[in-house]
């Protein structure tokens, strides 16, 4: 087998290493890109205040980061000489900071990218993450999901230039989230180091990396539950989602992502919970197949499943659609690029067995 492992990202990790900030942006004017709860908590204003010889410039931005939005904020943005990204938040935030640091680094739009096919710049501008969940891993991935809702799609921003330069990885800035918040990060982890496991393009690096990822979370998120304050917990947690990004960031993700975007599109779906909810079907049919990336170690992959089952997903996806309403969706479910790195074949019949025992 012929492989290969590209990830350029610097990782800084471990409580407090928010502040070394200061040391990293080194031009400006900079832009930050957050949300409105940091700006709330005054977790921008400090971040901003690491850096008080910069020039800086705030921008919010919302969940699943819509296209023709963030194409008007770059519009707004792009005759201010922007130098620097930082970007502060949960993984829409740090996919906007990336979308923005690539259309402000020359005259691209993402309509342009996304609907038209023109190519990404080779270069986008210097971006530093924060993230402020552990979840998506998008700190160390060359993705960025964009919504264009005025045409009703999910679309992926791809490209080696969009790797991040850098990200600083501190337990703190997750140590407030809600235990749902936090769940449905944790199950996003889960769900892209299991999408390794079964998966045409998994590596040895990425498989070895999935499994920590795995050992990592089962310790620390079920823990989370009741001890949401422990620093040591939301470490292990930000380390798993860092080990399983590093991971889709090579092999990329399978059948269960796939599976996701139209209950995230139709139904507001958080895209942890939509990512992880067939999760336990998808390795029931794996297991039969026994097509489980050589290595796999089948008691860790009985661990997950059973610690997925106390959560009951179903009970949590029902807040969001009734599962007749789920099924309905099934022919936007096969989106080539993800599906075909699925191990089996992903026809409808198979989807509707997962969709059956998920909802
Ligand atoms: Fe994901």
């Amino acid at each position: 087998m012929m492989w290969q492992h590209f990830n350029p990202v610097r990782v800084f990790v471990g409580p407090g290493v928010r502040r070394r900030l200061g040391e990293f942006v080194e031009r400006g004017p900079a832009l930050l890109v957050t949300s409105p709860g940091m700006v709330r908590r005054g977790t921008a204003a400090e971040v901003t205040a690491l850096c008080p010889k910069i020039d800086w410039t705030m921008r919010t931005v919302a969940p699943n980061p819509d296209l023709d939005a963030l194409d008007s904020m770059a519009a707004e943005l792009r005759d201010m000489g922007i130098r620097t990204v930082v970007a502060l938040g949960g993984g829409s935030t740090l996919d906007s900071g990336k979308a923005l640091a690539a259309c402000l680094a020359g005259q691209t739009t993402l309509a342009a990218c996304l609907r038209e096919q023109v190519a990404l710049p080779q270069t986008i501008l210097p971006l530093i993450c924060l993230p402020s969940t552990s979840g998506t891993g998008a700190e160390v991935t060359p993705f960025a999901t964009i919504w264009d809702n005025a045409q009703g799609k999910k679309r992926s921003l791809a490209g080696d230039s969009l790797f991040p330069q850098m990200a600083l990885l501190d337990p703190e800035l997750t140590q407030s989230l809600p235990w749902t918040t936090t769940l449905y990060c944790g199950l996003d982890v889960v769900s892209h180091a299991l999408e390794s496991l079964w998966n045409k393009h998994c590596t040895p690096a990425s498989a070895a990396l999935a499994d920590k990822a795995l050992r990592l979370t089962l310790a620390a998120l079920p823990a989370l539950e009741h001890e949401p304050g422990s620093l040591v917990h939301r470490q292990n947690m930000q380390t798993a989602s860092l080990l399983a990004g590093l991971v889709i960031s090579q092999n990329r993700t399978a059948l269960a992502h796939s599976m996701s975007y139209p209950f995230t599109l139709a139904f507001g779906v958080p895209h942890g919970l939509a990512c992880s909810f067939t999760l336990d079907a998808i390795a029931e049919r794996v297991s039969i197949a026994g097509l489980w990336v050589a290595g796999t170690d089948l008691n860790l992959v009985h661990d997950i499943r059973s610690m997925l089952a106390g959560f009951d997903l179903p009970s949590h996806m029902r807040r969001f659609c009734a599962p007749e309403q789920g099924v309905s969706l099934l022919p936007e479910m096969i989106t080539a690029g993800r599906a075909d790195n699925f191990v089996l074949d992903a026809d409808e019949g198979l989807l509707q067995l997962i969709l059956q025992k998920s909802l």
